[in-house]
């Protein structure tokens, strides 16, 4: 008895690769990042500015924080937002650096603020929502609002005014499919930090808008630390 011949599907013209991912590029710092340690393996000598991470050691306390962990057996699947201890330290450092009170409730942990981003983009756009990016921007915004299906809309700044969004320049591109507005401070790559004054100006702002028209906004400050260390 002859088998049924299975085709493989791309033998039939079947895409192999999702239409999701058309238009998404390659990140273009983890290219040059390549390229530079390519570079370097051929014994070239050259200055690596393509990703950016702390020049220090992990602190010695979170390293003991992660052996404790493990020696007490903290292995099994947690709660989906993150252990509630957790959440609370969260919400308390972050009250404190804003000025605005959150509690643990309002708290998700996720594996860095690249997947953060991306829930929050899969969660909230619909196909053809827009979202707002101030630029220069860092380079993988527009790629993860492109995946969950959203439109990125630039709103260029420039050095001369601080790169400074103005108020015109916002009211004017706060059209009907705008879901959300990512600010990002300390700004990757401008430096650019938003005071907590304005910020809390933001979130006014937003609010009122929230009521009209669901504009969320998303504020990254993954670098709030750093100014303890560089001069912004
Ligand atoms: C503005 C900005 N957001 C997010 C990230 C990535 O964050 P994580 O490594 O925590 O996912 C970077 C990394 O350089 C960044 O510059």
């Amino acid at each position: 008895m002859q088998k049924d011949k299975v085709t493989p599907a791309a033998s039939q013209g079947v895409k192999r690769i999702s239409s999701r991912l058309d238009g998404i590029h390659e990140s273009a710092t983890l290219k040059l990042n390549a390229l530079v340690q390519a570079m370097k393996a051929r014994g070239e000598d050259v200055i690596n500015l393509t990703a950016g991470e702390p020049d220090f050691d992990v602190p010695e306390a979170a390293k003991a924080a992660v052996l404790e962990g493990v020696r007490a057996n903290h292995s099994k699947y947690t709660a989906v937002p993150g252990i509630v201890p957790l959440r609370e330290a969260i919400a308390r450092k972050t009250s404190d650096a804003q000025g605005i009170a959150w509690n643990a409730s309002q708290v998700i942990v996720t594996n860095g603020a690249k997947q953060a981003l991306y829930n929050a983009f899969i969660a909230l756009l619909e196909p053809g929502d827009e979202v707002l990016i101030p630029a220069p921007y860092w380079l993988s915004y527009p790629e993860m609002v492109k995946l969950a299906g959203g439109i990125p809309k630039f709103l260029p700044t420039r050095f001369e005014q601080g790169f400074k969004l103005t108020p015109e320049q916002l009211r004017s591109s706060l059209g009907p499919r705008v879901k959300a507005i990512i600010l990002n401070s300390p700004s990757n790559p401008t430096g650019r930090c938003i005071r907590l004054k304005s910020s809390k100006r933001w979130v006014g702002f937003l609010r009122i808008r929230e009521s009209g028209s669901s504009v969320m906004r998303s504020m990254t400050e993954l670098f709030l630390r750093l100014r303890s260390f560089v001069r912004f």
